[in-house]
């Protein structure tokens, strides 16, 4: 993309409105723009981000076995009458009539309209288990929409459903997922970390949420430091495999971490000095089991092995999509803007040509531009008549994590120098190397 046919408003004000870093930050890159409280569009470099961030989130259920699908955003209040919640739900669901006179809403999750899918075309124990999901808007009227597009009215959420004969099978549907959610957030450069949490009247305590730890979060987290060294790194996972699935669960929830709502200050206090933190936490994903909640009131049922007829044990899990942007912008920014993670940075590179309309370097931006796209590769060219101040803040503001500067002093010595959006550090080589640079440092992530 070259900057000057691109479109991105950026703001040179501060807004006044945004509280927190994040909020501020995707207004000044020009990622969104507000519509009315809590209701946001996303513009081209916000709607990028979101893309990359959805594309993993695809990538790790479909490698979990879990299987895409798209249900619409309104939904049929008879649906939600069946399971009781269309009166339980109360004022954060946005209810609308049809022209017909019909109750309609705007759905704010999907359990009743999954579940109804799943009885009029699964009857049999043999077509289990099943885990189906997709990646839609939701509409919450939240009575305090805030911090931009993390406590948003309209958010884009991946929502999946698992179906399963019984208990263990259930329990192992509910591994998968923390699994998969935990690598998910690994390869957009966050570490959540899937804390216990208050399943509330449903009772039991198989429900988790993932915290990404940071100032502004919502919650107040306690946990053990244990815990921040764990990681997934490049191990093979057979989602399969019942036992590996749960040994890597068992890793992620031995070390204690619990939000406010489940915290117990006893088991707390029995860790070591050095090891108990308290910080806060974002919200970025939770995954619940409720057996039969959803399943017997609407007649989710197979025939089992026996040929009984029994209600199928199912889970919910979610993972905030457009929330995750605002979440890796707290977690990756300086006084000078964002600071992307290379696995969801909206261009891989930035170029900046110090010397626009000068014949040589124009030509060596443009062999650039055309060397880093056939190497697979996102290019975001500055090729704007401004000057060089100008173009370093618009790179460093909307955050592409590495910068090609292309300049005469340079050329005379055949090199451009290539610059770490993070570290600050720079380093002086031939064009082609910082190409194959770029492409060793963006190998894992393409
Ligand atoms: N109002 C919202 N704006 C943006 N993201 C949201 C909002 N509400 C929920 N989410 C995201 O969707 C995920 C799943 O939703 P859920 O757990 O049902 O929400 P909650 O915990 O607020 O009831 C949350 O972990 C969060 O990341
Ligand atoms: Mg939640």
């Amino acid at each position: 993309m070259r900057l000057s046919r691109y479109f991105l408003p950026v703001l040179k004000e501060t807004p006044s409105e945004a509280q927190i870093a994040s909020h501020r930050l995707m207004l000044r890159a020009g990622m969104i723009k507000q519509q009315t409280a809590g209701i946001y569009s996303w513009l081209p470099l916000g709607f990028k981000v979101l893309r990359r961030i959805e594309q993993i989130v695809h990538e790790e259920q479909i490698r979990a076995g879990h299987i895409p699908m798209l249900m619409p955003t309104l939904q049929p209040a008879d649906l939600w009458r069946e399971s009781g919640r269309y009166d339980d739900y109360g004022e954060e669901m946005l209810r609308i009539r049809d022209r017909h006179g019909r109750d309609m809403l705007y759905g704010p999750t999907n359990e009743e309209m999954i579940t109804d899918i799943f009885r009029a075309h699964v009857g049999s124990y043999k077509d289990l288990p099943l885990t189906l999901y997709h990646i839609q808007w939701k509409f919450r009227d939240e009575i305090r929409p805030r911090f931009g597009v993390m406590r948003g009215r309209e958010f884009f959420m991946k929502d999946g459903y698992n179906f399963d004969l019984d208990y263990e099978s259930a329990m192992h549907a509910y591994n998968r997922h923390m699994v998969s959610y935990l690598r998910s957030y690994e390869r957009m450069g966050l570490q959540a970390i899937p804390m216990r949490a208050d399943s509330g009247p449903i009772g039991g305590d198989d429900t988790h949420e993932f915290l990404v730890l940071a100032d502004t979060g919502e919650s107040e987290v306690f946990y053990d430091s244990a815990i921040t060294d764990l990681r997934l790194g490049d191990r093979e996972i057979d989602y399969d495999d019942w036992d590996e699935v749960a040994a890597i669960c068992k890793e992620w929830t031995t070390p204690y971490a619990r939000t406010d709502e489940t915290h117990d200050a006893a088991q707390f206090d029995a860790l070591p000095d050095e090891r108990r933190k308290t910080s806060r936490g974002i919200e970025v994903g939770q995954i619940f089991y409720f057996g039969t909640k959803y399943s017997e009131p609407m007649g989710a049922t197979v025939q089992d092995r026996e040929g009984n007829k029994v209600a199928v044990h199912m889970g919910s899990h979610g993972i905030g999509v457009s929330r995750l942007v605002g979440a890796i912008i707290e977690a990756n920014h300086d006084d000078k803007g964002i600071i992307w993670p290379e696995g969801v940075t909206p261009f891989h590179a930035g170029i900046v040509n110090l010397k626009q309309g000068d014949a040589e370097a124009d030509a060596a931006c443009e062999d650039l531009y055309a060397a880093l796209v056939s190497a697979g590769l996102e290019p975001l060219y500055d090729d704007r008549e401004e000057r060089a101040g100008a173009k370093f803040a618009t790179m460093d503001l909307v955050g592409v994590p590495w910068r090609i500067t292309v300049g005469p002093r340079g050329m005379k010595n055949g090199v451009v120098e290539l610059t770490s959006r993070r570290s600050g550090e720079s380093e002086e080589l031939a064009p082609e190397l910082a190409v194959t640079r770029l492409k060793e440092i963006y190998a894992g992530h393409l």
